[in-house]
């Protein structure tokens, strides 16, 4: 359990507002069902007005769509969530329609406004920008600037245009914070090789003055998709907790806003092989249930 307080500008448009915020579940032979429904005690436990959980619900197949179902069905919140990679690779359509039957609100490049706790806020949802289905201008589109806001994206350097955008807090996850992270040894793997300016906990500031400035968390995760190891003390399983309305400062908290890596913009190949990935697995998936890609 981690818990911080929302932006500074949330605490002049909020009374309180509790977010619990979980990534990356992976629900699937990586992760026991156990972690699960310990993850969905804990969220409960914490009697939060919303939460939120920013992708990679499935490890590679749809086999456990009913298991993702059950679990997300037990959030006793409403629940409101965008995709990760994971997903795209194992069916987007399939795992939408999972979490719409689950009770749960899929933003997909877009944002809506909750009514939670007798007040209002704006979430702002980004596809997956891994397989590059983000489209932070589609999100965005419409938005207000009189309404508390904050942005879900399962990579968390896409937080930044929604800064520009207005939006104070982004959430985020995909990087599990390493696993393992003994010896640092996950700014290594998650920082250099893999290119995140991102890794694990809180950047930016919440005390945003301009457009363009914001904070951005990206949680370690509930679940494992290819390795279940998770060693060190900040690759533990994660549940988050954002109380929206307090002051940044106003109570203990893991630890304060940390400065960004260098990071590492995907290549245009790089990018177009990941999209590719998820066609080609489509049409795998396909051609095992004898379908075309379009029949269904
Ligand atoms: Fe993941």
């Amino acid at each position: 359990m981690r818990r911080f307080a929302g932006a500074a500008v949330h605490a002049q448009q909020l009374s309180h507002l509790r977010v619990v915020h979980l990534t990356d579940l992976h629900v699937g032979r990586m992760t026991p069902m156990k972690v699960q429904r310990t993850a969905i005690e804990l969220t409960n436990r914490q009697e939060p007005h919303l939460v939120a959980i920013t992708g990679d619900f499935v490890g590679h197949t749809q086999r456990y769509l009913e298991p993702l179902q059950s679990i997300v069905s037990s959030i006793a919140a409403p629940v409101v969530c965008v995709l990760g990679n994971h997903d795209h690779w194992a069916g987007a359509g399939e795992v939408r329609e999972a979490l719409r039957r689950a009770g749960a609100e899929v933003l997909t490049n877009q944002h809506t406004v909750i009514t939670v706790g007798g007040q209002r806020l704006q979430i702002v949802g980004l596809d997956d920008a891994y397989t590059s289905n983000a489209s932070w201008r589609d999100a965005v589109r419409g938005l207000r600037h009189d309404l508390p806001s904050l942005g879900l994206s399962h990579i968390a350097e896409e937080a930044e245009p929604l800064w520009h955008a207005g939006v104070p807090l982004v959430l985020s996850g995909h990087t599990h914070a390493g696993q393992l992270t003994i010896a640092r040894l996950h700014e290594m793997a998650i920082g250099r090789l893999a290119g995140h300016k991102y890794v694990h906990g809180l950047y930016g500031t919440r005390q945003a003055t301009r457009l363009g400035q914001g904070a951005v968390y990206v949680g370690a995760g509930v679940g494992a998709a290819v390795m279940p190891l998770r060693l060190g003390e900040r690759s533990r399983r994660e549940v988050t907790v954002f109380e929206l309305g307090r002051e940044p400062g106003s109570f203990d908290e893991p630890h304060a806003e940390q400065d960004p890596g260098k990071g590492r913009v995907p290549s245009p190949r790089r990018q177009y092989r990941r999209a590719a990935a998820v066609v080609r697995k489509e049409r795998r998936r396909a051609r095992r249930s004898g379908c075309r890609p379009d029949c269904a």
